[in-house]
């Protein structure tokens, strides 16, 4: 097994830019993306050498609690994406443009790029959309935006697209590879794949220049990304089938609270070590 180039942050770039992202690619290399909402986990995810923090709408239901990514706002998203990009030194942090904040224009998405680039700090943004919003990732990329292309499943159509659903089967496979071979000519430098077949994303992968994120895309893709509370499993919700639970944090969590909780009603906390003497 090749030691990879990027996955050694002592070896690899003191920060993680989009040609290290091409590199990979073109090297046959991969790469990981996590989201991260906030400065803490940031901190430790870019640590622990992950390449690209997804400052994901995901935070909608994650960190808000909606049950869609619809209504988190841009505000909200520059918050989490400050927090982000307080946190990590080493990772690209690239946010997502909230759905209603980008559509209707080429110029209302350059518009929101910029706010979370300058306010919120990002280095990249992440768009979802087919190759209709192609303007509006050539309109971005002018300014001066990197942009991923969101394509397959994308959350903020979960009502246009009849719910969770597969995308990329039969026929669409056609549709799909068109859609990223526009993105990418606008000047995406990534193109991000979520719930597609695993043969299909391998050949999406194999006619595009550019390096593909999976979410449940199989194995073909440069790189892979998973919401962390999903990964870390603290999440209460029904993990979908393509995530790889590494941890049990919710129980780890639950543990150590009701033990702090035992220990303050019985009084064993705090015990003398922990008081201030004169
Ligand atoms: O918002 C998000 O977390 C995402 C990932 C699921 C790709 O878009």
């Amino acid at each position: 097994m090749p030691q990879p180039y990027l996955g050694n942050p002592d070896k690899g770039p003191s920060r993680i830019r989009i040609h290290h992202l091409q590199q990979a690619k073109d090297n046959g290399e991969k790469f990981a993306m996590l989201t991260a909402y906030d400065v803490m986990m940031a901190e430790i995810f870019d640590s622990a050498g992950i390449e690209i923090l997804l400052v994901g709408d995901s935070a909608a239901n994650t960190v808000i609690g909606y049950d869609s990514t619809l209504p988190i706002t841009l505000e909200e998203m520059i918050v989490f994406t400050k927090a982000v990009a307080n946190g990590a030194k080493r990772a690209m942090v690239v946010a997502d443009l909230p759905f209603g904040s980008y559509e209707q224009s080429p110029a209302q998405a350059v518009e929101t790029a910029v706010r979370l680039m300058k306010e919120g700090r990002a280095q990249a943004v992440k768009m979802e959309g087919t190759a209709q919003y192609a303007e509006h990732v050539r309109a971005m990329v002018l300014a001066g935006v990197p942009v991923i292309g969101h394509i397959g499943f994308t959350p903020q159509s979960e009502h246009a697209l009849g719910g969770f659903r597969v995308q990329g089967r039969g026929d669409a496979l056609d549709q799909m590879k068109a859609d990223a071979l526009a993105l990418q000519d606008a000047g995406a430098f990534c193109i991000l794949m979520e719930m597609v077949p695993s043969p299909a994303a391998a050949e999406i992968d194999s006619v595009l220049r550019v390096p593909t994120i999976g979410i449940g895309a199989g194995s073909s893709t440069t790189g892979q990304v998973l919401v962390w509370q999903d990964m870390l499993g603290l999440g209460e919700r029904r993990t979908p089938r393509f995530v790889k639970k590494y941890a049990d944090l919710r129980s780890v969590i639950g543990q150590a609270v009701s033990e702090y909780h035992q220990d303050v009603l019985s009084g064993s906390f705090p015990s003398e070590e922990y008081e201030f003497k004169e």
